[in-house]
């Protein structure tokens, strides 16, 4: 009996792609690891394999350009999961996107793996350096500058504040998010001005992860 359910279970496994596999295994990561930043910490390798597979690599390929409009940017929409609320998107940068300044901002309260996917792209972080007194306000301060590619991925904890720059290549990067983006408001700075406020995060464009 055992075996038998072992070999079933071996069938069900051996038949799902990587898309599947990523969604079977992030769920039951978060069903047994509540602790959030070992929760995704975690989930760094399980990215990783995502992002290894050649099936995932070869339909990314085919993922329309993402094109920012009216102040906002567009991410596709993958996956979001009913019981969990995760969710998978894609970002892509083409020729529209290079030498066009990215925003830097925050995720407000959520939990962001950014996987690069394709391309190379350079990840900034930034200190707050003021004490929030001020309303419309935010000292920052560069404190990292990393070119990232392909495989390479960066946890973006809660209030964390960054940009992805564009090096003159397309780019695309696969993101998990804890919640679903553009539902809430973001942080948004201005590095020069000092200037802060916040918009609705990333438009959410439904599209299709990898063929069936
Ligand atoms: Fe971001």
């Amino acid at each position: 009996m055992e075996t038998q359910a072992a070999t079933q279970s071996l069938a069900e496994t051996s038949t799902e792609n990587a898309k599947q596999r990523f969604i079977r295994k992030t769920r039951e990561l978060f069903a047994k690891e509540t602790d959030l930043d070992k929760r995704w910490n975690a989930l760094r390798p399980i990215l990783a394999e995502l992002l290894a597979d050649p099936d995932m690599i070869t339909a990314s390929k085919q993922w329309p350009d993402c094109v920012p409009a009216n102040g906002r940017a567009e991410n596709l929409l993958f996956y979001e999961d009913p019981d969990y609320g995760f969710a998978i998107n894609g970002l892509t940068k083409g020729q529209a996107r290079q030498g066009v300044a990215a925003r830097i901002h925050d995720h407000a309260h959520i939990y962001t793996l950014y996987g690069v996917l394709d391309g190379r792209e350079r990840v900034v972080r930034y200190d707050r350096m003021d004490d929030r007194s001020k309303p419309n306000y935010a000292q920052i301060k560069e404190s990292a500058n990393v070119l990232c590619g392909p495989g390479e991925i960066d946890l973006v904890k809660p209030y964390e504040i960054h940009t992805e720059l564009t090096v003159g290549e397309r780019t695309v990067a696969v993101i998990i998010r804890s919640q679903k983006g553009g539902d809430f408001n973001q942080g948004r700075y201005n590095l020069e001005t000092n200037e802060y406020f916040e918009s609705l995060g990333p438009r959410q464009t439904p599209c299709e992860m990898m063929p069936k």
